[in-house]
């Protein structure tokens, strides 16, 4: 029966169909409603999110107020507030590293963009609120440093490596003031001096990841975003044996070519068992700023129906755009999420991520804590 009035438990049984984005439970169960009001004319709720799930805030915040209104359309106020709700990370493998996602970058096929793409999904996500670091993996070619415009060599404190920092800003603070973060960032372009090459052999490649990953002082994070090196498992082989890695994310380009490769990378993801989050689609299409016409230079739609046909989820597409490169070049890939050009791409690929990291937790649902209801 539709009580004319609401009340609590009413409200609590629309809450109950609501799961949280991180975890994939009901955010009642995990103790993230922090309380309910409810009379004729008011409906507030308070529904407490984690960092992680910071990119989400907003749909989230109106996928419930939507509940509601459908609900209880009588009622003329629903306001859903959303707070921080703190569930540390658990230790991941025998490095213990203390993070919730850890997010391989990577591609079959060089030069596709991985390293812009993985620095856009970190910045992205660090921008939004959580906490996020960045490990460059290419252990040959590291590029991470050069696209961030960090330099520097890692301190050494309490025998840990101190990661180099990129500062960030959140995009919605919380208060009125602006909070700044930074992004812990580790790579070998740190350690070894530029231009210097590195001729190693597979069991030194594993312990330099190794050792960037255990040693590196990271802190506790949400995210830990991986730029995969191009072509070969060997990285792949050796993070799906020291971490449980939360999955892939494989970034291709639209030509047969470069789809061949990805799917040859999905293949082998799924040979050491690291699940396939999701494809990105770069390079998809150009459209010169003066005329608005789209050139399809390198064909159409290709990562979309591949994705569709290995049935992994496709996460979007990012256009070929003059200032990615340039950004790049300059060290401010953070750039791109300033021009309007590109920013709303690389936010879809980071909410779609996010959206379906849900399914991928619920494998190790993390403990929940008390309600506080
Ligand atoms: N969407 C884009 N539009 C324009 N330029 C791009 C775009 N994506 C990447 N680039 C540029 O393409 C070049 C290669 O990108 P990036 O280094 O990210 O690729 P990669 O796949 O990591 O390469 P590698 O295989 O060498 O690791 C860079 O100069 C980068 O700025
Ligand atoms: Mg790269």
């Amino acid at each position: 029966m539709t009580p004319s009035v609401p009340d609590q438990q009413s409200v609590a049984a629309v809450l109950a169909a609501v799961a949280d984005p991180e975890t994939g439970r009901p955010l009642a169960e995990m103790g993230q409603v922090q309380s309910i009001a409810a009379t004729a004319n008011a409906i507030r709720v308070s529904v407490g999110l984690c960092s992680h799930s910071a990119i989400l805030k907003q749909s989230t915040r109106g996928r419930i107020e939507e509940l509601l209104r459908t609900r209880f359309p009588q009622v003329p106020v629903v306001d859903v507030e959303i707070v921080e709700h703190i569930r540390p990370p658990a230790k991941l493998g025998q490095i213990g590293l203390e993070a919730k996602s850890v997010i391989a970058v990577g591609s079959g096929k060089g030069g596709v963009g991985k390293s812009t793409i993985a620095a856009c999904i970190a910045l992205g996500l660090a921008r939004a609120g959580s906490c996020v670091g960045l490990l460059d993996a290419d252990v040959y070619g590291p590029s991470i440093p050069h696209l961030l415009g960090l330099t520097g060599r890692p301190e050494i404190e309490n025998g840990k490596l101190q990661p180099m920092r990129y500062p960030t800003v959140l995009l919605e603070p919380a208060t009125q003031t602006t909070v700044a973060h930074s992004m812990p960032v580790m790579s070998m372009g740190f350690l070894i001096p530029a231009g210097e090459a590195v001729v190693w052999r597979g069991p030194m490649l594993h312990g330099a990841i190794t050792q960037m990953l255990r040693d590196t002082a990271w802190g506790q994070l949400d995210y830990l975003i991986i730029d995969m090196p191009p072509g070969t498992g060997d990285i792949a082989l050796t993070l799906s044996q020291v971490l449980p890695l939360t999955g892939a994310v494989v970034v291709c380009t639209p030509q047969d070519v470069a789809l061949l490769d990805a799917t040859k990378a999905i293949a082998m993801f799924r040979k050491v068992n690291i699940p396939i989050l999701g494809m990105v689609e770069n390079m998809s299409f150009f459209m010169p700023p003066d005329s608005g016409k789209r050139y399809d230079i390198f064909g159409s739609g290709g990562a979309k129906r591949t994705a569709a046909e290995l049935e992994i989820p496709f996460l979007g597409e990012v256009p070929i755009q003059i200032p990615i490169r340039e950004h790049g070049d300059a060290g401010r890939t953070a750039d791109n999420y300033i021009d309007p050009a590109s920013r709303p791409y690389l936010e879809t690929i980071c909410e779609r991520l996010v959206g379906n990291l849900a399914a991928a937790h619920a494998a190790r649902p993390p403990m929940p804590s008390l309600p506080v209801l």
